[in-house]
């Protein structure tokens, strides 16, 4: 599909391009939708093909961006930026870039606000915000509010026991099983959270020392990367990578939840049926790891205290109540009853 295709099917409010002709790269801006607030999403930064593979990247994600904000109660609306590059730059060819960026972001009057995302750092953010206002993420040392990674694992941890909640009548993690798929910066915290419940958790990673050794710590059993979607269970969360639910891996799942914090988990809308059909209730992963969006806007944006903050990724999991009730009535998956209660939302906040 080309760019004129693209834009054809997209039902977004603005697409910002320049070209960085020192570098070569192609700086793109997607906002989504502003009926909620300014469209708000992170900057990737990644080698594409081609151009036409970076527009649809940045399409889709400034799309989903105002469906897991809207979800999240937030004030912001759905944005995202692409910056494709030719080659990773770095030092002072990648400070000038970030520069030229953050005058593209500025040129947009506040109605894009940017973040990290994959291949951008919070030192990034901090010469961004050198040059316009509308950034989160910033070091904690330049007035930002650090990893959002803890964050995330508190959320996560808060709609697993929703998923328990509503599929075995106790959100108490206690005496559960929880495969956890990629202990990283997300699923580490998680698994100690789950832990410190008295959940048996189950450890997977592609860097098998990494599971091992995290399992050791916490007194959890590690097992190949791989091999986690064969365990019995009663939640599985990926928390690694996204594309791992898809018709393969769905068939071997012994578990009664799917909750984790990975974006994009489902490999095609179908596999939401897939996971329904093998009766397996599905935590939609960005109503789930709305945690990272929460801490970034409430925490360094909006000035919520951290009791706030707390509360609000302890509301993931009515959010996700919410979800499941709706699903059950419309005898609709949840992944689909929470598109549906986010357009609403959006709808509702329309001033025609
Ligand atoms: P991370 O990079 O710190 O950790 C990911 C871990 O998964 C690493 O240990 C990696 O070795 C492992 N891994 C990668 N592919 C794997 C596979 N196929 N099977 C098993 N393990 C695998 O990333 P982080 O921050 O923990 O994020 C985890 C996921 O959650 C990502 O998909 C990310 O996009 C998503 N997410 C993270 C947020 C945050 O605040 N950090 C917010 C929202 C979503």
């Amino acid at each position: 599909m080309g760019v004129e295709e693209l834009l054809r099917d997209w039902d977004g409010e603005l697409l910002a391009s320049r070209f960085d002709a020192s570098t070569g790269a192609w700086l793109l801006i997607g906002v989504h939708s502003t009926v909620l607030g300014p469209g708000f999403g992170g900057t990737r930064m990644n080698v594409y093909p081609q151009l036409d593979d970076a527009v649809r990247d940045v399409l889709r994600l400034s799309r989903a961006m105002t469906f897991k904000n809207a979800m999240a109660g937030l004030p912001f609306g759905g944005g995202k930026a692409v910056l494709a590059v030719p080659e990773m730059p770095r030092g002072e060819d990648r400070h000038r870039l970030l520069e030229r960026y953050a005058g593209l972001i500025a040129s947009l009057g506040g109605s894009y606000l940017t973040a990290c995302d994959m291949n951008t750092s919070s030192a990034d953010m901090d010469v961004i915000a050198g040059r316009c206002a509308s950034v989160m993420g910033r070091t904690e040392a330049n007035g930002g509010s650090g990893s959002s990674a803890p964050a995330t694992a508190l959320g996560v941890y808060h709609g697993i026991r929703a998923g328990l909640g509503h599929t075995t009548g106790s959100e108490d993690p206690a005496g559960r099983t929880v495969v956890v798929q990629g202990v990283g910066a997300v699923g580490e915290p998680l698994a100690v959270l789950l832990v410190g419940d008295g959940a048996s958790l189950v450890l997977s990673d592609v860097v098998a020392d990494r599971a091992e050794e995290v399992s050791a710590r916490l007194g959890a059993r590690a097992v190949r990367s791989g091999h986690e979607y064969d365990e019995a269970c009663d939640v599985f969360s990926p928390c690694a990578t996204g594309g791992v639910l898809n018709a393969g891996t769905i068939e071997r799942l012994r578990c009664r939840v799917v909750a984790g914090a990975a974006n994009n988990q489902l490999g095609e809308p179908a596999d939401a049926d897939r996971l329904a059909d093998a009766g397996i209730l599905y935590a939609p992963d960005y109503v789930v790891n709305a945690g990272g969006v929460l801490h970034l806007a409430g925490y360094e944006r909006l000035g919520w205290s951290a009791d706030q903050t707390r509360a609000r990724l302890e509301g993931i999991a009515d959010t996700l109540r919410e979800v499941f009730a709706a699903a059950e009535a419309a005898g609709v998956t949840p992944a689909r009853a929470a598109d549906d209660l986010a357009l609403a939302r959006i709808a509702a906040a329309r001033p025609d």
